[in-house]
């Protein structure tokens, strides 16, 4: 019974000691604009200020309140407190240090929302960083749970893959598949062409300039233009009509002989073409076969 007594009254002498810090007002003046005790207006609350700066971290606070640096890319810049004495700056964080004793950060909502990627409609073309492509590649998300890559810079399609995600968007990396591709091109070089006039023969690499020309989506699929030399070639990606399909619908204008498409390949999937003659991934066709013709990529 006692010692109840005596902590009663030693209560109210504990409370009245309490004398306001140095640093609020200062911090008023200055600081609480954009600062706020558990939660983020236009600055981090007080709590996380604590929290990147305790007790021995008072220079490096009062730094960065003259110089301040950027941190938050969902922040405006916070602007110099260059004209905030140097004295005020360090009662600001001791005071800062007292009111955030004991206190959590509220989970409150952040400034932006954070982006959430909108249900698509498939087909759906998407500009993106794609692995094993280059950063100028093309995502082709179909209807039919498949997508495509398909290099702009390389002017060829590169490989298949099952996922129907529709934010293949990173600035720091190349987006990752959900699952390793089952149809992947491996030859160097797509298209070759015969010596001269429409027969069958010997087929060399076109070495003329490929130049990519862009896109137009067609149905909401995406041809996809290129020339090479004087050749005009145009791939369509859809969705075939087969389960789990692909096709890729070629026109091709100014040939005047015979081509050759080497579609060598690896992963599980079968590849037909409806012209010409396929063998061991090369695809042979006169002149006449090459102006239009549609692969088909069955996965397996
Ligand atoms: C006009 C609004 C504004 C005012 C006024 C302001 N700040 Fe800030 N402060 C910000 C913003 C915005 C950030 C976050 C900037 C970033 O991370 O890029 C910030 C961040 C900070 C940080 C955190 C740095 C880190 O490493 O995370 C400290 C410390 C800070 N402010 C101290 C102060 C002090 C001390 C004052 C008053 C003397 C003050 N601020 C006044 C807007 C303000």
């Amino acid at each position: 019974m006692k010692h109840l007594w005596s902590f009663l009254l030693i209560l109210p002498l504990a409370a009245e000691d309490k004398v306001p810090l140095p640093g609020e007002q200062p911090f008023k003046t200055n600081c609480a604009a954009c600062h706020m005790l558990a939660s983020v207006v236009v600055g981090p609350s007080l709590v996380a200020l604590a929290k990147t700066y305790p007790k021995d971290k008072q220079e490096e606070f009062t730094a960065w309140a003259k110089t301040p640096g950027k941190k938050n890319t969902n922040m405006i810049q916070m602007p110099s407190m260059a004209h905030v004495p140097e004295a005020d700056l360090g009662g600001i964080h001791t005071y800062i240090l007292s009111v955030t004793d004991g206190i959590k950060e509220k989970p409150g909502k952040a400034l932006y929302p954070k982006f959430k990627e909108p249900k698509r409609q498939l087909p759906y073309v998407v500009r993106a960083s794609m692995p094993d492509s280059s950063p100028a590649s093309v995502g082709v998300v179909l209807e039919n749970g498949l997508s495509v890559c398909w290099d702009t810079e390389a002017c060829r399609f590169r490989y298949a893959y099952v996922g129907n995600k529709t934010n293949l968007f990173s600035i720091w990396r190349p987006a990752s598949l959900p699952k390793k591709p089952y149809f992947i091109e491996t030859a160097d070089v797509l298209i070759h062409s015969a010596t001269s006039d429409d027969k069958l023969g010997i087929f060399f690499p076109i070495t003329a300039k490929l130049q990519f020309r862009g896109y137009r989506l067609v149905d909401k699929n995406p041809e996809f233009y290129y020339t090479l030399g004087s050749i005009e070639i145009r791939e369509l990606i859809a969705a075939g009509k087969d389960p789990e399909s692909v096709i890729r619908r070629f026109t091709v204008t100014n040939v005047d002989r015979s081509l050759l498409f080497d579609l060598s390949h690896k992963g599980k999937a079968t590849l037909s073409s409806d012209k010409g003659i396929l063998k061991d991934g090369r695809l042979t066709l006169t002149a006449e076969e090459a102006k239009f013709f549609t692969l088909t990529i069955i996965k397996k």
